[in-house]
C-alpha cells in the first residue's frame, strides 16, 4: 500500500513512522508512505499557502492552488490513488472505513489546517474523512491515524497473521478483557476459567465478555455487531441479569 501525504508540516510524521509495527512495515516494503510538502507547490518567490478568508473573519485559509497541484502531480503518475481530505467535517472514520481503503493499492492523504481550506479543493477529493467529533490544529495526526489503522490490516504488518481480526471492532464487538502474568496482584485475581485450558469455555467466556463491554460500554455498537442466536441469547440473559430486561 502506498500512502502519499500532501502537507505542510512533513516533520510531524517523521518519527511515528519510523516507530514499532509501522516503522518495521516501512522496513519490509509492506508499506510505503510518501511526504510531499504543499508548500513546494506554491508560487512566488515567498510559496505562500494561505491567505485572508473573502467575506472577514479570523484565520487565515489554504489557498486552492498549490493542494490542487500537489493532487495533480500525484494523480498524474498514479491514477488510481484515491484523493482523502482529512477534516472534521468528513465522513466519520469507522473500522469498516478503514476495511474499505485497505484493500486499494494507494491512498492521497491531505492534510488541511483546521482554520480551512478553500472550498474548491473539495471538487479534487475522492472523500471526506474525519477521525472523531473534535478539532485538531491540522490534519496530519488524522492522516496517522488512518495510516495507523489500515496498515494493521494488510497482510504481513501483524507478525502474527489474522491478530487484527480478533480486534476490538473486528466483529462490531468491544474487546473482552485481556489478564497476564501475575495471576493474582493487589487482591485481583485472574479468572479461573482463563487457567482452565478448557479453549472451548475460554472462547464462550470471551465472546460473553466482549457481548457484555459492548452492552455496557458501547451499546450503539450492538445494533450493526455481526450476532448470532446464541449471542443474542447471552445478551437477553446479561439484560435479565443487570435488573434491565
Ligand atoms: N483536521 C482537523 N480536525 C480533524 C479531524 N477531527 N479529523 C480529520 N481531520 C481533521
Amino acid at each position: 500500500m502506498i500512502f502519499d501525504i500532501l502537507t505542510l508540516f512533513p516533520e510531524m510524521f517523521f518519527s511515528p513512522l519510523e516507530e514499532s509495527i509501522l516503522g518495521k512495515a516501512r522496513q519490509e516494503g509492506l508499506i510505503t508512505v510518501n511526504l510531499f510538502n504543499i508548500r513546494d507547490y506554491a508560487e512566488g518567490k515567498h510559496r505562500v499557502t494561505d491567505d485572508e478568508p473573502y467575506g472577514g473573519g479570523t484565520g487565515m485559509i489554504m489557498k486552492p492552488e498549490p493542494i490542487i497541484r500537489g493532487i495533480k502531480a500525484i494523480q498524474s503518475d498514479h491514477p488510481e490513488a484515491r484523493v482523502i481530505l482529512m477534516t472534521p467535517q468528513g465522513n466519520p472514520l469507522r473500522q469498516e472505513v478503514v476495511r474499505r481503503l485497505a484493500h486499494l493499492s494507494h491512498l492521497c492523504l491531505v492534510c488541511g489546517k483546521y482554520e480551512g481550506v478553500d472550498e474548491r479543493v473539495r471538487e479534487f477529493v475522492d472523500e471526506e474523512i474525519s477521525i472523531g467529533d473534535y478539532v485538531l490544529n491540522g490534519g496530519e495526526p488524522a492522516a496517522l491515524v488512518m495510516i495507523d489503522a489500515i496498515a494493521r490490516l494488510i497482510p504481513g504488518v501483524l507478525g502474527n497473521e489474522g491478530a487484527s481480526e480478533d480486534d476490538s471492532f473486528a466483529q462490531g464487538l468491544l474487546e473482552y478483557p485481556q489478564y497476564t502474568r501475575p495471576r493474582d496482584f493487589e487482591g485481583m485475581s485472574v479468572p479461573e476459567v482463563l487457567l482452565s485450558g478448557d479453549h472451548q469455555a475460554i472462547e464462550r467466556w470471551r465472546r460473553r465478555e466482549a457481548l457484555r463491554r459492548t452492552w455496557e460500554r458501547r451499546p450503539d455498537l450492538l445494533a450493526g455487531a455481526e450476532l448470532s442466536e446464541e449471542d443474542q441469547e447471552i445478551l437477553n440473559e446479561i439484560r435479565r441479569s443487570s435488573g434491565i430486561a
